[in-house]
């Protein structure tokens, strides 16, 4: 197999007395949507927050296109490529939606301090130019002059997104893309999803199970910080151990 995109190698992490992540390895082939699913407690975000760099590992490695990133900061590892779709609170609330994702489109190529950030605000159209391109593909660009806090949640969580997507990533990471999200908002998600994985590799942890069986190429399923088995949807779904973890017996 040629080197993975991303590669996770015995990656632990405590916290104190508990094993949040328990010598997970997991190798994230190119160009795939990989879902992490699992109950609650399960150490989902705890692994994404190992990847993207928030969380320093107990122990274990992980590669990016076969260079170790753990023990980079979260911002050197955006630029190597791997971006995150961040929660609500990360973005500007009081910049539109447009300066937002501007602002990430210039932070990729500088250094990220507050006034390198304002000195370039007004300078470089080209990353106008991208920033309007990202909202446009995610069909935000009649709401690209409205503060980023009057959008609905849906629509904030699409802004993420497109944050993310302004660093222009290889790996785009996204943590429960549809919560609190209504259902229709889940489908245009879903779609959204599907559309970027076209050319992005996506990793990805989601609880609506139709929305998991419908994007993901492999599913990555961990209790209790362990990785209990990774594979195609329907083998995965059809996996005893997995019914009983994730579902108490009840069928996917
Ligand atoms: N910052 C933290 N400090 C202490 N314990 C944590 C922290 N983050 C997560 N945990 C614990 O790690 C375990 C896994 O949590 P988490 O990664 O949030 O699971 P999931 O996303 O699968 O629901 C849980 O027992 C949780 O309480
Ligand atoms: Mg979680």
């Amino acid at each position: 197999m040629a080197t993975p995109l991303l590669a996770l190698d015995s990656v632990t992490k405590e916290f104190g007395k508990i094993r949040a992540v328990d010598e997970v390895s997991l190798e994230i082939p190119v160009d795939e949507v990989t879902a992490v699913i699992g109950p609650n407690g399960a150490g989902k975000t705890t692994l994404f927050n190992l990847i993207t760099g928030r969380y320093e590992l107990t122990s274990g490695q992980i590669k990016l296109r076969g260079d170790r990133i753990n023990g980079l900061e979260p911002q050197e590892i955006v630029q190597r490529g791997l971006a995150r779709s961040f929660q609500i609170t990360n973005f500007f609330p009081d910049l539109t939606a447009l300066e937002n994702v501007r602002l990430a489109a210039q932070a990729q190529n500088m250094e990220l301090t507050p006034g390198a950030l304002l000195s370039h605000h007004d300078q470089k159209s080209e990353s106008k130019d991208a920033a309007r391109a990202v909202l446009d593909r995610l069909d935000l660009l009649d709401i690209a002059q409205e503060p980023a806090n009057s959008l609905s949640h849906g629509q904030q969580r699409h802004l993420e997104i497109c944050i993310a997507l302004a660093c222009n990533p290889d790996v785009l990471v996204m943590d429960e893309p549809t919560a609190g999200m209504s259902p229709e908002e889940t489908v245009e998600t879903r779609e959204l999803v599907e559309d970027l994985a076209e050319d992005i590799t996506i990793v990805i942890i989601e609880h609506d199970m139709d929305v998991v069986m419908r994007v993901a190429d492999r599913l990555a399923v961990m209790e209790n910080g362990s990785l209990l088995t990774v594979g195609p949807p329907e083998t995965v779904r059809e996996d005893e151990r997995v019914q009983q973890a994730y579902l108490g017996g009840e069928t996917v």
